[in-house]
């Protein structure tokens, strides 16, 4: 094993709670962030699932977010461990990161593909504002992965429309 690098969008971003030798703001050509992700196990329910962040194709967009180097030797224990925590649908992605630094790394991120078990899918923003609000899971409330995101995006300097729109909506409804 060689040290890897991981790209965070979501919750990954503010939260990584790994163990790391560099991190840097990146981003990943080709995607846009969107919250149609089912969360049955961090942010919601399965009764009441909340929505979380996954990553869409849109070849004239770029995700920024933040990447992470682990060391070779936690390589294995670190992925196995995100593994466990992105369980609720995502996957493993090999892709090229473009650090802020200007060099292109190889990295791996987790996608939650359409079609998977807990894909939600599009919706109207002021539907998905409103299950966001209402939705609380053993990761804590739906909001406040929401507000968190939009907090982290703002450290980096990096606008999300679609992000930064939820937030809005969701302090209008009283959030
Ligand atoms: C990520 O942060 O990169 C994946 C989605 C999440 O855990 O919120």
């Amino acid at each position: 094993m060689s040290p890897l690098w991981v790209f965070g969008y979501g919750s990954l971003i503010w939260r990584p709670d790994f163990a790391f030798i560099d991190a840097q703001p990146a981003k990943l050509p080709g995607y846009s962030r969107r919250f149609w992700q089912g969360s049955h196990d961090h942010r919601g329910v399965p009764e009441r699932p909340g929505r979380v962040v996954t990553l869409i194709e849109d070849v004239a967009a770029n995700c920024h977010g933040m990447a992470y180097l682990i060391e070779a030797e936690i390589v294995e224990s670190t992925f196995e461990q995100l593994d466990y925590r992105e369980k609720n649908g995502y996957e493993r992605l090999v892709t090229d990161l473009h650090l802020v630094s200007g060099t292109r790394v190889p990295g791996l991120v987790y996608i939650a593909a359409p079609g998977n078990f807990a894909y939600l899918g599009e919706a109207p923003l002021d539907e998905i504002a409103r299950q966001i609000l209402e939705a609380e899971g053993p990761s804590g409330r739906n909001i406040e992965y929401l507000h968190e995101l939009a907090q982290a995006l703002r450290r980096l300097e990096a606008h999300d429309e679609h992000v930064f729109a939820l937030e809005s909506l969701t302090r209008e409804l009283g959030g």
